[in-house]
């Protein structure tokens, strides 16, 4: 892609929490012009203080749901309007249901779609045609789109999740094949694994158990800066932990060994079996603004895992799915 300005002007969406916003304060801190998008407008006022504390150029909240394709349509002029130009721009909203694919009501399976992966697509719809015509034919800038490992993999009761990634990273190979007459426009793909944020307490739930983020758990600064380390240098590798790469050889490559071990596996490392939850539809089909925060306080991996152990020994704790 062509070079960044000495300001590059950054846009993202779910700014107000977990990735995004570390994303949004890790730019503010290099000096750059963010642009703050999420449904929950007093949570992206608390970033844009935060931004220019940090030493942002400039900031601009501008409330967005990205399920919404004119929302996105006008998200995006209103960044052109103030600066005109994109140089950036890092699709981080995203929500989670927990529960079996019979069993996660219609409207929060359609919801989880709708944000992670029409939001996407909206997103894509409006950037790439920016991007294209910046940069004197040769196209300029980035679209970073976040999957996540499980964009790879078939996950336990987490059916519209894992639907919505698969679809992100194949909208990320069309799109790069759609782009590549214009060496200056990049589509970046993030594949974090654990992040500690609040999208595990944030989702839709009629599994019965809460969620957690799997060990290795990545801060949410470690991923911002990862991610925006992709908006400079786009062709950069999209896994953001080798553990990735770990989970997702058993299921490609020895299916038979992970289908048998991911239902433990997934029950003992990515949950906390001793926090029942009541059924919730959670973020999904409104923001819950309230609860977004820079990271989600899960505290250690370890413990939660020896605690879920201690739990199946015991009898309890049997996710339903
Ligand atoms: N945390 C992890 O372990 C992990 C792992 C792999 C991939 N990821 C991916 O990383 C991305 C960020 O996740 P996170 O963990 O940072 O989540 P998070 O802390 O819950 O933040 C999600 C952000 O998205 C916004 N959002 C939700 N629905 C939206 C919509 N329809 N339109 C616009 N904004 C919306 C939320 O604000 P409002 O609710 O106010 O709109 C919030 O700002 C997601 O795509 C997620 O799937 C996360």
């Amino acid at each position: 892609m062509s070079s960044l300005p000495p300001v590059p002007v950054l846009l993202v969406t779910g700014a107000s929490s977990g990735i995004g916003r570390a994303t949004s304060l890790e730019a503010a801190a290099q000096g750059w012009h963010v642009v703050l998008a999420a449904r929950g407008v007093s949570s992206l006022e608390e970033v844009a203080a935060e931004c220019r504390k940090a030493g942002a150029a400039s900031t601009l909240v501008v409330p967005t749901d990205v399920g919404d394709d004119t929302a996105v349509e006008a998200l995006v002029a209103a960044t052109l309007d103030e600066h005109d130009r994109l140089d950036g721009v890092v699709n981080s909203a995203g929500v989670v249901a927990y529960g079996r694919t019979e069993e996660v009501p219609v409207e929060v399976f359609d919801g989880v779609l709708r944000t992670n992966l029409h939001g996407s697509v909206n997103v894509a719809r409006h950037v790439v045609p920016v991007l294209r015509r910046q940069g004197d034919g040769r196209g300029h800038g980035t679209l970073v789109l976040l999957g996540s490992v499980v964009g790879h993999l078939s996950v336990p009761s987490m059916s519209p999740y894992v639907l919505s990634k698969w679809g992100v990273r194949v909208l990320v190979q069309q799109l790069r094949l759609e782009n590549r007459d214009r060496p200056g426009v990049g589509i970046a793909y993030v594949a974090p694994g654990g992040v500690d944020t609040p999208i595990y307490r944030q989702a839709a739930n009629v599994a019965g158990f809460a969620g957690r983020p799997p060990p290795p758990v990545a801060s949410a600064e470690r991923a911002g800066r990862q991610v925006l380390d992709h908006v400079v240098h786009p062709g950069r590798r999209g896994q953001l932990t080798l553990a990735n790469d770990v989970v997702r050889f058993g299921h490609q490559f020895v299916p038979w060994v992970y289908d048998r071990i991911i239902e433990t596996s997934f029950a003992i490392g990515a949950t906390d079996l001793r926090r029942p939850v009541e059924p919730t539809a959670g973020n999904v089909l409104a923001s819950r603004e309230q609860d977004n925060a820079l990271d989600g306080r899960h505290g250690s991996a370890l413990r939660d895992l020896v605690g879920n152990v201690a739990t199946r020994l015991t009898g309890g704790g049997r996710p339903r799915s």
